[in-house]
């Protein structure tokens, strides 16, 4: 009988964490037996990790999305220490935001070029993971209907003030996943690096056909109206996804299809 090889998650406690807890409690990755690492297991760079088993894939969801974010790089490269330590596949992830957005889709290998103090400190942990970690894969997610600040912020009931777009009269535009997309894909991404089948250095992670906002807001039947233009609205950021779809099929996104995703959910765990 063969034993499933660990897969370490940090930062469990988290949007994503919760997520991942909720929807693999009956589906874990094929292959892999998760254990999860909240703060109180292990507050990283406080405290030295707790005894682990070696071998397997650690899944790093761990760092700070509001406030703080100097500290990204930081616990970034104490996750990386202890993948060395343990010799266990690194799956960083980190985000859309470490593009500059624009007309074109945002390409795996382009130049990176974050507007925002946050995408700033996700290219500082994306350097400092591989300066750290043999071979890591850097997962770069988009926007997470339900995780994000426009359905996540906002309620039926109260008016949504949308930022405008040069692009068009939809509002800006973003490549979003659902939430059980997400946990699918991340479960297939942990199942094919501990199957030792290649997943590449760095990886876009979306539904293929961004979305505009408008369409997100009137699909979740939110009350919404254009607020006055103002500086630094990036219009669109779209993922290119050639090489996900490569290793998996993905559904394209619509907003009906987001939204009906993520009320499938009942509330986020
Ligand atoms: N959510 C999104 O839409 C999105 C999109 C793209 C990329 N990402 C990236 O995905 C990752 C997870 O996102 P998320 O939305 O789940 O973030 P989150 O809700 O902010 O969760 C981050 C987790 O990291 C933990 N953490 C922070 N500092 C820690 C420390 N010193 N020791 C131990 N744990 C620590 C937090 O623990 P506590 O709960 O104890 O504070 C929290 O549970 C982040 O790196 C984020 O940049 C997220």
């Amino acid at each position: 009988m063969t034993v499933d090889a660990r897969l370490v998650v940090t930062g469990a406690n988290g949007r994503i964490g919760r997520l991942l807890r909720k929807l693999w409690a009956h589906k874990p990755p094929k292959g892999l037996f998760p254990i999860w690492l909240t703060r109180t297991e292990w507050n990283i760079g406080v405290e030295a990790p707790p005894d682990l088993p070696t071998g397997g894939v650690l899944l790093d969801l761990a760092g700070v999305t509001r406030g703080d974010f100097e500290r990204n790089p930081f616990l970034a490269s104490k996750v990386a220490d202890l993948s060395q330590q343990l010799g266990c596949k690194l799956i960083y992830v980190s985000s859309a935001s470490v593009y500059p957005g624009g007309a074109m889709d945002m390409d795996e290998d382009q130049a990176l070029a974050p507007v925002s103090a946050y995408g700033r400190s996700k290219v500082a942990a994306e350097v400092t993971v591989r300066a750290v970690a043999s071979n890591p894969t850097i997962l770069r997610l988009g926007n997470i209907a339900g995780a994000d600040a426009l359905l996540a912020g906002n309620r039926q009931g109260k008016l949504v003030a949308l930022d405008q777009s040069t692009y068009g009269n939809r509002g800006p535009v973003r490549s979003y996943i659902g939430p059980h997309v997400l946990a699918d894909v991340l479960s297939l991404i942990c199942s094919k690096a501990i199957a030792a089948k290649g997943i590449g250095h760095t990886l876009n992670v979306a539904q293929p056909d961004p979305v505009a906002m408008a369409d997100l807001l009137d699909a979740a039947g939110y009350d919404w109206s254009f607020r006055a233009p103002r500086e630094g609205v990036i219009d669109q950021v779209a993922l290119s996804l050639g090489r996900l779809q490569a290793l998996m099929p993905v559904p394209p996104a619509t907003a009906p299809s987001l939204v009906e995703d993520l009320c499938r959910l009942g509330g986020w765990p």
